[in-house]
């Protein structure tokens, strides 16, 4: 079947999806093209930005492909104060940024949980309620993501990283840390508590083949999320799976992948917001507009203090740029509008995919 006829059908098949992944990059353009026409019609061509603030590398657990998993005792760990955040935060309203993403590793323990709850409460004081607040701080208990929507904090990504049971426990290993069914669970959870919720996936991992794939595409669209975050796994030498890069693609074949769900999920499911993720701009540095050409619709500039961003090492990258310069600004403009983007400095970006659902509640 010809990419157009799979491109004009009103729901795609798994075989469809695994033809879609397998394009040549000739006839991914049309898949891309697709998903930006698309984008541009349900949630229009614009493009949102959070700033991230990678605000610890403390982790408890030990995901196998994770540079600061608990048992790298090569990583200097770092907690930034709560005035530190509040500077960065600062920073991101002054430059114009209306949301931020607070991400660090996983502890749950009622000190982190009221740590956070009041670090929450901070920002919205200072930001006087106005700046849009996402988590990404991993598994917790239903109580403690429900405290923290009550603060304020109104997204929260969390990737499943695959969506097969048996791949997920080939790069984690399954013990009392570690739970397929602990992280559906927690995503069921957070939605249930209201947020606007993100999940996503690594691409390119070891044997994860492109059934898997296909197999994630549906998982995002039966959970029915909000947000997407997704982009190539990149191997990390201090790190368990690192003995399987014998096994990887090469990075490009991951990168065009990635471009590939970015635009599949873009025609799938409309309305929701997808980041054009860090890694991909790792293997290439048009990556970000590359995944707004694609249909990605939301950007995460870094702005944790650089002596601390360098010890925030999940993959192996070397910061080609100071996300915290004005030059890196417009370098993001120059992407955006290279995308045929415009950037809504302004407005929080919630995902219309979760207004929408509101809205057909009530
Ligand atoms: N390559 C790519 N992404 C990674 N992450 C962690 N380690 C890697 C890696 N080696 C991603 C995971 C996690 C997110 C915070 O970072 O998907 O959910
Ligand atoms: Fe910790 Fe997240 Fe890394 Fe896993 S992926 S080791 S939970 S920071």
């Amino acid at each position: 079947m010809s990419i157009k006829n799979i491109l004009n059908k009103d729901n795609f098949s798994k075989d469809d999806i695994v033809n879609l992944l397998k394009l040549n990059e000739n006839d991914s353009n049309e898949l891309y093209d697709f998903a930006y026409q698309t984008k541009k019609k349900y949630v229009g061509n614009f493009t949102y930005l959070r700033a991230l603030i990678e605000y610890s590398n403390i982790c408890s657990k030990n995901c196998l492909y994770c540079g600061i998993r608990y048992g790298n005792k090569n990583v200097t760990r770092y907690t930034m104060s709560d005035e530190e955040i509040l500077e960065s935060v600062s920073y991101a309203m002054d430059n114009q940024y209306s949301s931020i993403v607070i991400q660090g590793g996983e502890i749950e323990s009622k000190k982190h949980t009221e740590h956070i709850n009041d670090l929450i409460k901070k920002i919205m004081d200072l930001s006087e309620g106005k700046i849009g607040i996402t988590l990404s701080l991993g598994e917790q208990s239903y109580d403690t993501y429900r405290l923290w929507r009550q603060s304020g904090a109104k997204r929260y990504l969390l990737r499943i990283e695959s969506s097969n049971e048996e791949l997920f426990y080939k790069i984690h290993n399954k013990n009392e840390n570690h739970n397929f069914q602990k992280r559906v669970e927690c995503l069921k959870m957070l939605k249930d508590s209201d947020y606007q919720v993100g999940t996503g996936i690594m691409i390119g991992l070891p044997e994860q083949t492109l059934d898997h794939l296909a197999d994630d595409v549906f998982f995002m669209i039966d959970l029915d999320i909000d947000m997407i975050g997704m982009g190539p796994y990149i191997e990390h030498i201090d790190t368990p799976l690192f003995e399987k890069r014998e096994m990887l693609l090469p990075l490009n074949e991951r990168f065009n992948l990635s471009l590939k769900l970015i635009s599949i999920m873009r025609i799938f499911m409309k309305d929701i917001n997808i980041a054009a993720s860090t890694a991909m701009q790792t293997i290439d540095s048009e990556g970000k507009e590359k995944a707004l050409k694609a249909g990605a619709n939301i950007l995460m500039p870094n702005i944790t203090p650089l002596q601390y961003k360098e010890n925030y090492k999940l993959y192996e990258n070397k910061p080609k740029f100071d996300e915290l310069s004005n030059e890196f600004m417009e370098n993001i403009k120059k992407w955006v509008s290279n995308a045929g983007d415009i950037i809504k400095f302004d407005k929080h970006g919630d995902s219309i995919h979760y207004k929408n659902k509101q809205f057909k509640v009530k």
